[in-house]
């Protein structure tokens, strides 16, 4: 055998303020059948991950919840790591961007950047929420979209139609936060000088480092022009202080991906070894990302950027995966279709989805589709209609006429052999991450074992008493194709061929052994190995994920920020009224030729309005705003064919216009300049 190859592998780390749903297990399956395949094959791999702890959302979340952004971080973590566990995604390691480790690698590499002049300072306008006191992330500004109108939107970009701006660009821009109306407000950012690194990125690109559809994306990238970016935000954040600049915090996206350092690190200490080996330019371990499509240009860009500069090995390949749609569609919570994979993992088996999502996977970025009644269908006629099936209809005549012995020949040498000589191809598929094709091959396979055994009917053949050898021969045949099938599938199955290896009674399958087979063995007593989906467990997930999205509604009604009252919420508009109607006010432009108290009352000042013919007595209720003598010559609007109203005080003949939000606040109209007394308002 040649010598183990030794091989680091990461996925993207999902960020501490959320639930793990099935979009995200499409990457964490993707992963850890590719690693399961390595390990199984006897490589050095180690599968590393840890929680993106750091950002406004997480510390927004932690606010909104009354508890501190660790607190937070730490129970999120926990989800997390019991969600993965429970798909069988196993890592070498677990960490969290908010480590000691991460601090220390992110201010390393930081300095190092800085001091070879990759870094420099400027001075930027950003959208400040003056009630919360901060900076607002794009995402956190919200408003009508500059170019069709369509109402709340993002800051950064328009979902109906697509067009992007600057929040500075938006209408009616509020905070997400506080509701407020947002301000411009200037601050001195950091950045990351990504054009130093252009020739080396553009020959990384040509090195086959990635797909080709990541490659072209990143020609395009490359005629936009690589922009500086901005790696640092402005306190509050949480995140790690620069070391350098007091109040300033690496902007997360700087320290996710050095998490991956992070944990590397983490696990390196943990069982006596050096990161540096793993991480130095001459490192002689492969390197490869899993992520989705979506954050390619952080990993394919900045990151091997980063890397350069700060004197550490590029990755070998960065691998994106397509997203997950529903029934076609994109996951989302208003269809009902985002489902978490604890909501999942409480009706269903989750070995089902690995292998739904194995069948669906390619080496490709295209979306992958998750339609329910293809799921379960797929699953019950494969796994359970197919696979299962062949060790289920040989395992009782072995038990019941042989004592649970396999026999000592393989009754049929060359459908053997040709089982064993698919293994290349099977395996260069599962490198290639080509696992769709893998599962079709193998699903073949496992049509021709039961096709053979269909042939020779040992079901009948078990009413002679003559041909009990050659029963016991077929199905020994067929107990050790299965085995050869559960081999296969084993980086997919990794409990179902457990379960099986208890059955034939077996240490751990490696892909080595899979060319022996069992002769004269003994397996062990036969017990179901996988029960088919309940169509009523698919249902009875689909209303949970409907109830969680309720709850999650009401606890967004209740949590969401204040919004400014409206005027017109405040007061709406008044019954509609007919221009005839209108018609018949008179209004008019006074002169305040006189205003004062007036005994007794609280409210009232007594004006003597001047028509240019005509004077009027008015008791005006606007003494809470207005002293006297500043009103005394004054233009103003009145309504000067009101009928005449006795008061306690006197006659009053009118009424002054002034506008009011309510209490003791008022504006009293006044024209502009020109404007006579006595002129008509029209
Ligand atoms: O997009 C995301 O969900 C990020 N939390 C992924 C980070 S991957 C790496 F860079 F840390
Ligand atoms: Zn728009």
């Amino acid at each position: 055998m040649t010598s183990p190859r030794k091989i680091l592998v990461t996925s993207a780390l999902p960020y501490a303020n959320g639930s793990i749903h099935l979009g995200h297990l499409v990457e964490y399956l993707q992963t850890d059948i590719w690693v399961r395949f390595q390990k199984m094959c006897g490589h050095n791999c180690t599968y590393l991950c840890a929680d993106d702890a750091h950002g406004t959302p997480i510390m927004l979340r932690a606010q909104q919840e009354g508890i501190s952004p660790e607190t937070l971080i730490g129970r999120i973590r926990a989800e997390h790591e019991a969600d993965f566990a429970d798909f069988q995604i196993e890592f070498d390691n677990y960490h969290s961007t908010h480590s000691e480790e991460n601090q220390f690698l992110a201010n390393h590499i930081y300095t190092q950047l800085r001091d070879a002049g990759h870094i420099s300072r400027r001075t930027i306008k950003q959208a400040y929420d003056e009630e919360a006191g901060m900076f607002l992330p794009d995402r956190f500004v919200k408003g009508d979209c500059p170019k069709c109108g369509a109402s709340d939107q993002y800051g950064d970009s328009c979902e109906a139609c697509g067009a992007t701006y600057s929040p500075a660009e938006l209408k009616n821009a509020v905070s997400a936060i506080s509701g407020s109306a947002p301000v411009e407000r200037e601050s001195e950012h950091y950045f990351f000088k990504l054009a130093d690194f252009e020739p080396m990125l553009k020959q990384w690109t040509q090195g086959e480092h990635m797909q080709p559809e990541i490659a072209n994306k990143l020609q395009e990238w490359f005629e936009a022009g690589l922009q500086e970016w901005d790696i640092s935000r402005d306190a509050p954040y949480w995140g790690f202080e620069i070391p350098d600049a007091s109040g300033k915090y690496f902007y997360v996206w700087l320290d996710a991906p050095i998490g991956y350092i992070a944990s590397c690190k983490h696990h390196c200490d943990k069982n006596g070894l050096d990161y540096q080996d793993f991480w130095k330019p001459d490192s002689d371990v492969e390197l490869y990302h899993f992520i989705g499509k979506d954050i390619a240009y952080f990993h394919t860009l900045f990151w091997p950027a980063m890397l350069e500069g700060a004197g550490f090995r590029k990755p070998d390949a960065v691998f994106c995966h397509g997203f997950l749609t529903v029934d076609g569609k994109k996951m989302s919570k208003s269809r009902g279709t985002f489902i978490k994979a604890r909501t999942y993992l409480d009706h269903l088996n989750p070995e089902y989805l690995r292998y739904y999502f194995a069948a669906k996977l390619s080496s490709g970025i295209d979306d992958i589709d998750l339609n329910l009644e293809d799921f379960a269908q797929r699953v019950n006629s494969d796994l359970v209609g197919k696979l299962v099936n062949i060790a289920s209809r040989c395992a009782g005549f072995i038990k019941k006429r042989h004592q649970n012995q396999l026999c000592e020949l393989i009754d049929n040498p060359e459908l053997l052999a040709d089982f064993i000589a698919a293994a290349p191809k099977l395996a260069q598929q599962y490198e290639a991450r080509e696992f769709g094709k893998t599962m079709r091959d193998i699903m073949a396979l496992a049509d021709r074992a039961n096709q053979y055994i269909d042939e020779k009917k040992p079901w009948i053949m078990a009413k002679d008493d003559t041909l009990g050898q050659k029963v016991h021969d077929v199905c020994s045949m067929g107990i050790n194709l299965f085995r050869i099938l559960i081999g296969y599938l084993k980086p997919v199955l990794p409990v179902l061929a457990q379960k099986a290896e208890l059955f034939l009674n077996i240490e751990p399958l490696s892909w080595e052994q899979l060319s022996t087979p069992l002769i004269d063995h003994k397996i062990n007593k036969f017990k179901p190995l996988m029960t088919r989906i309940d169509l009523e467990k698919i249902e009875a997930m689909m209303q949970q994920t409907q109830g969680e999205l309720e709850q999650e509604h009401a606890l967004k009604l209740s949590n969401s920020p204040k919004k400014t009252t409206t005027a017109l919420d405040k007061e709406p508009l008044a019954a509609e009224i007919s221009f005839d109607d209108f018609a018949k006010l008179d209004l008019r432009i006074a002169r305040i030729d006189k205003a004062k108290h007036v005994k007794g009352a609280d409210k009232l000042l007594q004006l003597t309005l001047n028509l240019d013919g005509a004077t009027k007595n008015v008791f005006a209720g606007i003494k809470s705003a207005y002293q006297p003598e500043e009103l005394e010559g004054r233009l103003t609007v009145m309504v000067a064919n009101l009928a005449p109203r006795k008061m306690r005080f006197g006659l009053s003949e009118g009424m002054v216009l002034a506008a009011g939000p309510g209490g003791d606040e008022l504006f009293i109209l006044q024209p502009d300049s020109g404007a006579k007394p006595g002129m008509k308002v029209k």
